[in-house]
């Protein structure tokens, strides 16, 4: 689905397709665009309140393609020889855990849903937004810290290379 209402300023809180997630790389950016329709169809399902099936089985399929997503994306990172490969797994670990501990029984379904269809969508956007771009820009040497423009060639900022060493997860 393309929302063509944000082509410049991208909002973290709405989870939608648009020009702007484009990193450039055209086998994450497939990935992106299918992985945002299935997180979309299941946070749909809970605000809506449809039947709980629809929203177990959209769960399941959005959680399904995120875990072949990293994976598919760590590979294309690692084949690359992507220097911050390590920090790139363990910010999709994090976000892995927090959705198996949401979804680890403890928490009633109801709750469950809520909370990952709030996090999820938000989760997406902004690591889509900053770590996957990072890369991006990486990969095409012109990487630029801070800035968020991608004009200007720079190197990483930080002591230990990160670029976005505050990225929440
Ligand atoms: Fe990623």
């Amino acid at each position: 689905m393309i929302d063509s209402e944000s082509n410049d300023t991208v909002d973290y809180g709405r989870l939608v397709w648009s020009d702007d997630l484009v990193l450039g790389v055209n086998s994450i950016d497939e990935q992106h665009r299918e992985w945002i329709a299935l997180v979309q169809a299941f946070e749909h399902a809970v605000t809506e309140g449809r039947p709980a099936e629809e929203m177990r089985s959209t769960l399941a399929a959005a959680v399904a393609y995120t875990e072949s997503h990293f994976a598919d994306e760590q590979q294309v990172m690692e084949e690359a020889g992507y220097p911050f490969l390590d920090d790139h797994i363990g910010q999709h670990q994090l976000a892995w855990d927090r959705v198996h501990a949401f979804a680890s029984g403890e928490v009633a379904d109801e709750e469950m849903r809520r909370s990952l269809a709030e996090f999820l969508p938000q989760w997406l956007m902004l690591h889509i937004n900053t770590a996957d771009r990072q890369f991006a820009r990486w990969l095409k040497g012109t990487m630029t810290p801070g800035t968020g423009s991608g004009t200007s060639p720079g190197g990483p900022t930080g002591p230990d290379g990160r670029v976005f060493g505050d990225i929440p997860v």
